[in-house]
């Protein structure tokens, strides 16, 4: 019984071990680059990532990986780039990295991978952090905590539906944000208020399904170069957004624009791209006229058209002319 009992509790032991079930892949083919353009270098590892010497770039890409376990990646050298490309990885455990170099950047792309968890990359030293290309739906509100390091965020092209601005807590040095093809309907309130105060920002979430944005969703963000929001489903773009804000370029083309808020007449704004359907309001597109004439703002539409019924005309804007022509009437017979 004695005996049972004990080897009982060592199978339960071994259990809960192997409950974590994490065992790292043998065969894992690493490339390994020295400089730039240097030579590559070829091996295969056996169960943990590493390099005993320093090196320019390492990349393991079309293996199949699926888990990373805890210390998967261990690199005490000096490393400038690391991409893990297309390895079929679904899950990274928390400590998956560990990373004394501080790198420019950290790739992880084209992997079935959903959901980001706090612990993983807190503590890894990356200028940039590029996640583009997976299966990202989730990413944990405290997962960038702390990264002081963290400059460029890449989310490009995953299923991201919510944009949270606990992201940027205690990332202090993140200047772009970039968020192209997800699944976000809107941009909160103070979404980038933790973002860098000390460079512009550049903020891409074109081509998401956003249609609203928050009077709010600036306030408190430091000064914005650049924010895309093109192919989205904007209907109305608030007014507050413009009031006491500096946006240098604004990108709203592909929406559902009818008309800019009375604020946008008055911004600071040095480049427009405004390309809008027919439904755009007619006078409100020679106020948009008229605005950036006065104003010098380099503006790109590359063709919009507007039906003035009233004047029975037709006023199109095209790169660098705007002309009017009369409305076709129809031809009677
Ligand atoms: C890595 O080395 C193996 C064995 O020498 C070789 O078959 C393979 O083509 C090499 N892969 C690359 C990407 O160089
Ligand atoms: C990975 O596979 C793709 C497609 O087969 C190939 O183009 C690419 O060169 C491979 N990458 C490496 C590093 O072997
Ligand atoms: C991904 O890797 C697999 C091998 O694991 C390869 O067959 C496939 O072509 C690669 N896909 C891309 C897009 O590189
Ligand atoms: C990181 O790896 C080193 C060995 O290089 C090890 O001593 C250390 O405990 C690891 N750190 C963590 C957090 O596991
Ligand atoms: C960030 O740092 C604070 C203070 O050291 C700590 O309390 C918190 O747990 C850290 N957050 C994460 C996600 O590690
Ligand atoms: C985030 O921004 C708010 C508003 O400016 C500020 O009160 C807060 O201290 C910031 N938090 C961090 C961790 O930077
Ligand atoms: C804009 O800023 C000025 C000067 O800082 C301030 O007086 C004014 O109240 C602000 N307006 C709004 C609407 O926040
Ligand atoms: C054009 O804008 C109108 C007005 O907001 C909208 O109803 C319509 O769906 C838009 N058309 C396209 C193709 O987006
Ligand atoms: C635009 O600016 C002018 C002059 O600063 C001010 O009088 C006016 O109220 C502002 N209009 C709006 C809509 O903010
Ligand atoms: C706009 O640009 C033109 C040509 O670059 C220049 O002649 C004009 O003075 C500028 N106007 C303003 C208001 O800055």
């Amino acid at each position: 019984m004695h005996t049972l009992a004990v080897s009982a509790l060592l199978v339960s032991l071994l259990l809960t071990v192997s409950c974590e079930n994490c065992e790292n892949p043998l065969n894992v083919e690493i490339l390994v680059y020295d400089d730039v353009n240097g030579d590559i270098k070829n091996f295969t590892s056996e169960g943990v990532i590493t390099v005993s010497e320093d090196v320019f770039q390492v990349l393991v890409a079309n293996q199949t990986i699926k888990k990373l376990c805890q210390n998967y990646v261990i690199i005490n050298n000096e490393l400038t780039v690391l991409q893990l490309l297309n390895n079929s990885i679904e899950d990274i455990s928390p400590s998956a990295f560990n990373i004394s170099a501080t790198l420019a950047l950290f790739k992880i792309s084209e992997n079935p991978l959903n959901t980001i968890k706090k612990g993983v990359f807190n503590h890894v030293r990356t200028k940039e952090l590029d996640l583009s290309y997976n299966n990202i739906a989730v990413i944990e509100a405290d997962a960038l905590e702390n990264n002081t390091y963290l400059e460029i965020i890449k989310l490009n092209h995953n299923f991201i539906k919510e944009f949270d601005p606990n992201w940027f807590i205690k990332t202090p040095n993140v200047y772009k944000i970039s968020a192209i093809y997800n699944e976000m309907t809107r941009i909160p309130a103070y979404a980038f208020v933790n973002m860098t105060k000390t460079r512009p920002l550049k903020i891409r979430l074109s081509a998401n399904r956003i249609e609203e944005i928050d009077p709010l969703a600036l306030e408190g963000a430091g000064v914005i170069d650049v924010l895309r929001v093109s192919g989205n489903r904007i209907r109305d773009i608030p007014g507050q957004l413009f009031v006491n804000k500096t946006i240098k370029s604004l990108q709203v083309d592909t929406n559902k624009l009818q008309c800019f808020p009375e604020q946008f007449f008055n911004s600071t704004l040095t480049e427009l791209t405004f390309e809008e359907n027919t439904s755009f309001d007619c006078a409100c597109l020679i106020r948009v006229k008229n605005f950036v004439e006065d104003r010098n703002i380099t503006v790109i539409y590359p063709s919009i058209i507007c039906e003035d019924k009233a004047r029975e005309v037709q006023i199109v804007f095209n790169k660098d002319k705007t002309f009017k022509i009369p409305l076709m009437k129809p031809s009677t017979l």
